[in-house]
């Protein structure tokens, strides 16, 4: 399912693991030995005696993956298994399918509306559109098909997309490359005819520093420590992105920063918008820190959408007709007004992600923290969230958003903050810090495609992070 929490059925994650072999009347050996290989292979080894419910949203999905590869049923079906995942996670997961189809010979039917995900998994590809097979084949010859591809929102691997980009500028000529050394055998032929000149960078705007966390670290009460002596300065006007491997404390400095988990150490500081959230009031956070959980859902609380997002007005006493007139426009800004009277968990995951977004715009906070706004949905629908969080940020606001999606990152962030086991691993802007490929893979982070591409050419000096960034290149290079 797409809902990892739904599968928990026990009380430790190995017990977790080994109950649907249980219930298959294996006898012990096999058990232990299935229980083993699925805990290997979504390297949740090391958590087998935690408690399910504690764990990060991402180790919950490699958790139901790990109950589904120990049954080893001869037909797998998997719904976007991997949304929660870190990038190089997600790999083991598709190299383990790979190897359960070859050893096993077990069929599986892998969902997903990210199109690198399959090129190297799967044997077909069958694309759906409104309940319909539209396209149907080997993944690289239904990859040729990219205007119906992208009609049925389907992401194309970015290189495949950098390709058709040139196509449109009449660089490219040949089929569409599906994996980076695709594209690169095919771009090292056609940079020998360009002059290549430096990119324009990013800007990194630096006001005064909005978010202060000094000496914080935190333990939970069954003994884990999420956090390790984090210090950290967040200026006005950044935007953010919070990565790192699962597990390794963004969810938990998150919900330390918007005030709803006190730091178990005494001595931390943590200041926000001017408040010190370790004290501060609820009532007076809410104002000015907004934050959207990892698991939306856990904080829609109304039946009918509108409602929802009038509750906070209300509850600071802002009169009727302001709120009617805030929550309106706030419905038009995030294409929720025909659904105001909906109820808001029936909605798919993308507008419930937007009412629990719209619930704490309505209370126009001056620092927004969105846990992982881009699981669960399609890329459209991240893509959407993103740009409406530029939005907000160029109108003022200090952006962190936590995310898997490295092209997203590369896309809008204007510094990228690197976790690894609740300490802060690299910190900067994103072309320095996806320059380091090498230490991100320290915390199962890979940079996007494009990053990777650009690395394995020689002869471009600035590091491209982005399909339009290459275009731009092309452009000034055949001046
Ligand atoms: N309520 C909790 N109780 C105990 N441990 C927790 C709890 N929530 C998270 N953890 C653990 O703390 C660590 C950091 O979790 P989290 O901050 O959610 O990670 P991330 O968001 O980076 O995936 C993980 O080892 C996780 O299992
Ligand atoms: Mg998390």
């Amino acid at each position: 399912l797409d809902d990892p929490e739904a599968h928990i059925v026990s009380f430790t994650v190995e017990e977790d693991v080994a109950f649907g072999p249980c219930n298959l009347g294996l006898p012990r050996e096999e058990i232990l030995e299935r229980v083993e290989f699925a805990l290997e292979a979504t390297r949740l080894g090391d958590l087998r005696d935690r408690n399910p419910y504690n764990l990060s949203g991402g180790e919950k999905q490699s958790l139901a993956i790990a109950g589904v590869l120990a049954m080893r049923p001869s037909v797998l079906a998997l719904d976007e298994p991997t949304s929660m995942l870190d990038p190089l996670g997600r790999e083991r997961v598709r190299g383990i399918l790979r190897e359960l189809n070859r050893r096993y010979g077990i069929t599986v039917v892998f969902s997903s509306y990210d199109f690198e995900e399959v090129v190297d998994l799967a044997d077909r590809v069958v694309v759906l559109r409104e309940g319909e097979i539209v396209l149907e084949g080997r993944p690289r010859e239904v990859l040729q098909n990219v205007e119906l591809l992208e009609k049925c929102r389907v992401k194309l691997p970015e290189v495949t997309r950098l390709a058709v980009a040139l196509r449109r500028m009449s660089v490219w000529r040949d089929p569409l490359p599906a994996t980076v050394e695709e594209a690169k055998s095919i771009l090292t032929g056609l940079l020998r005819n360009y002059v290549l000149r430096e990119a324009g960078r990013l800007e990194t705007r630096h006001g005064k520093p909005v978010i202060t966390v000094r000496k914080l670290t935190h333990v939970y009460p069954d003994g884990v420590v999420a956090l390790r002596d984090v210090n950290l300065e967040i200026y006005g006007g950044e935007y953010v992105a919070l990565i790192g491997q699962n597990g390794s404390g963004k969810s938990t400095l998150a919900r330390i920063l918007a005030g709803l988990l006190k730091p178990s150490s005494r001595e931390a500081e943590v200041r926000v918008a001017g408040l010190d959230v370790t004290k501060a009031r609820m009532k007076d956070i809410v104002r000015r820190i907004g934050y959207v959980f990892q698991i939306p859902e856990h904080q829609i609380f109304h039946s009918v959408v509108r409602e929802e997002l009038e509750f906070g007005l209300r509850n600071l006493g802002i009169p009727e007709e302001e709120i009617k007139r805030r929550v309106g426009e706030l419905l038009k800004v995030l294409e929720l007004e025909e659904y105001e009277d909906e109820w808001p968990l029936a909605l798919d995951r993308g507008k419930r992600l937007r009412v629990a977004l719209g619930s704490i715009l309505a209370l126009d906070p001056e620092v927004i923290i969105v846990d992982e706004p881009t699981t669960g949905q399609d890329w459209r629908d991240s893509l959407y969230v993103c740009e409406l969080l530029r939005k907000l940020n160029e109108g003022g606001k200090t952006i962190l958003i936590i995310t898997h999606e490295m092209d997203l990152v590369a896309k809008f962030a204007t510094r990228v903050i690197v976790m690894h086991e609740g300490r802060i691993l690299m910190d900067g802007d994103p072309r320095r810090v996806f320059s380091k490929p090498e230490i991100l893979r320290r915390t199962w982070v890979k940079p996007p495609q494009i990053v990777e591409l650009c690395q394995s050419l020689s002869g471009v000096e600035t590091l491209l992070m982005t399909v339009e960034e290459f275009c731009e290149m092309f452009k000034r290079g055949g001046e």
